[in-house]
């Protein structure tokens, strides 16, 4: 494995010529995604600014230019008119402030009449590597980038850690207001949220307080990412607490997760109607961001990273690594969260290839980029994705019908990777299941259970033989070749 000087992972981009060469080389990998949004060179983790705007969606990622690394971190834009097709925008805002020196953190957008604005954290660090996180804000410009303002919105609390970032805004129609989320840490270092409040979006922002969030006030060492919003006459919280363990996540200590639950603003509580769920079940899910409402107030779209912070991928040496989530509509249906991928996603559907009862445990080819459908009887079944023509290795999901859970186990693939976090993981469902809906891309794989009831995501690094899958008896399988929708062009 590379190791990374400070001065290499801090380099700060010339221009196009200093990536055009590693563009042309990792586009040539066999793991490059064809309908997931993936990071032009380098390193892609969290999704920013992710909103529509004017009827077109807008999407930046952190994006680090260099290589499979975290280190100086850019915002990358990335555009579409329906959340599948996506054409890469070139570079967002880069670090070229005192205020942000060492990097463009996570942030969020919100579209105002006719402009869109961004809210990020200004990373600064000094010359003895202190950091001095700020909340800064951006205007999109005529040019179709973001115009930084001046001077930073706010700077830190003195009463809190060095750990204050990733502003989350929204307007509350109710009271006239915009508010801000940052994730944060206490002094004494628990995860919490910080709010901030302003009847203007670039000005007058003043500090609320802290979120209370009864029975979590020790639940992590860090918020990372906090999201809210309403949905269906419910208030939902997404955040991702980190430095700790949770049941059933192996020796993860990053994790992505949520309530359903009120807001109060006045008291600045959200209290929650039950515990904290999981987002998603699989190995590979973080930092998701939902987009501010537009429509239709039963509805909204959540988008996250396919990866965990402090992990390593195969296509390192390949100097990148990282994608994006297929957008997922977001319902709440009896206190939880249904996420399905977005309506248009069928518009990729060729014809379908296997429609049939499969004949139990013959191994068929799996296509590169594909849609499954996996009906099971009332039993248990298993699943063999990118096994060998011999039906051997692979990932494989086992179905218990008697505990109703889904067991993913990833130690047969021939890449194995992150061994020590975990490498089987269950996806416990609340009824029997009727359906997995799953999308494979040459380096993902999304299982939808029961129409988005529960969802698993991971990455996945198939070698020239693992291009096989395998059904049990005891459930039927449909399957579509999808279309490649994510143009994987070099615009920076
Ligand atoms: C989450 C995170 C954010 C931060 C960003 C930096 O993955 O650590 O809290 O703003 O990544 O890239």
């Amino acid at each position: 494995m590379k190791q990374w000087t400070l001065e290499e992972r801090y380099r700060v981009l010339q221009g196009p010529e200093d990536i055009r060469d590693l563009h042309e080389r990792i586009s040539k990998s066999v793991y490059r995604q064809t309908y997931h949004v993936q990071p032009v060179t380098g390193l892609s983790s969290d999704p920013n600014g992710f909103v529509r705007h004017k009827g077109l969606w807008h999407l930046f990622y952190q994006w680090c230019p260099w290589g499979a690394v975290h280190g100086l971190k850019y915002w990358y834009h990335v555009t579409s008119p329906d959340l599948v097709h996506w054409s890469n925008a070139g570079v967002g805002m880069k670090p070229d402030r005192i205020y942000d020196n060492k990097g463009v953190h996570s942030g969020s957008a919100i579209s105002a009449g006719d402009d869109l604005y961004f809210f990020y954290t200004g990373n600064h660090r000094d010359e003895n590597w202190v950091r001095t996180p700020y909340t800064c804000a951006a205007k999109l410009g005529a040019d179709g980038v973001p115009q930084k303002l001046p001077e930073p919105l706010f700077g830190p609390r003195g009463d809190y850690s060095e750990h204050q970032r990733d502003p989350k805004v929204f307007y509350v129609a109710e009271r006239g207001r915009y508010y801000i989320f940052i994730g944060a840490q206490t002094a004494d270092k628990r995860g919490c949220v910080l709010v901030y409040q302003s009847e203007k979006l670039l000005e007058g922002w003043q500090f609320a307080g802290q979120l209370k969030v009864p029975g979590y006030e020790s639940f992590g060492g860090m918020w990372e990412c906090p999201s809210i919003e309403r949905i269906g006459g419910k208030d939902v919280l997404v955040f991702s607490p980190q430095y700790t363990k949770l049941p059933g996540r192996g020796e993860s200590t990053n994790h992505n997760v949520y309530f359903v639950g009120r807001m109060d603003y006045d008291t600045l509580t959200f209290t929650p109607d039950g515990d904290y769920r999981y987002l998603d079940f699989g190995f590979d899910f973080y930092a998701a961001q939902i987009a501010p409402n537009t429509d239709d107030p039963d509805k909204a779209v959540m988008i996250a990273w396919i990866g965990l912070p402090d992990n390593h991928y195969p296509t390192e040496p390949e100097e990148w690594e990282g994608s994006m989530c297929l957008p997922r509509e977001l319902r709440v249906k009896d206190g939880r969260l249904i996420q399905t991928p977005v309506k248009e996603m069928e518009a990729l559907r060729g014809d379908a290839v296997v429609d049939e009862e499969c004949a139990p445990a013959v191994p068929r080819p799996l296509p590169e980029a594909c849609e499954m459908i996996v009906e099971p009887d009332d039993g248990d079944f298993d699943l063999s994705l990118f096994c060998r023509a011999d039906g051997e290795g692979g990932l494989t999901l086992r179905y218990d019908a008697a505990t109703r859970t889904a067991v993913v186990d990833k130690t047969g693939l021939d890449k194995r990777f992150n061994e020590a976090v975990f490498e089987t993981l269950e996806m416990p469902l609340d009824r029997p299941l009727e359906r997995l809906r799953i999308f494979v891309d040459r380096s993902s794989v999304e299982i939808f259970a029961n129409d988005g009831e529960a969802v698993f995501t991971t990455h996945s690094y198939p070698t020239g033989r693992e291009h096989h899958f395998a059904v049990s008896e005891g459930a039927k399988v449909k399957l579509w070749k999808l279309a490649a929708s994510v143009k994987d062009d070099f615009v920076v």
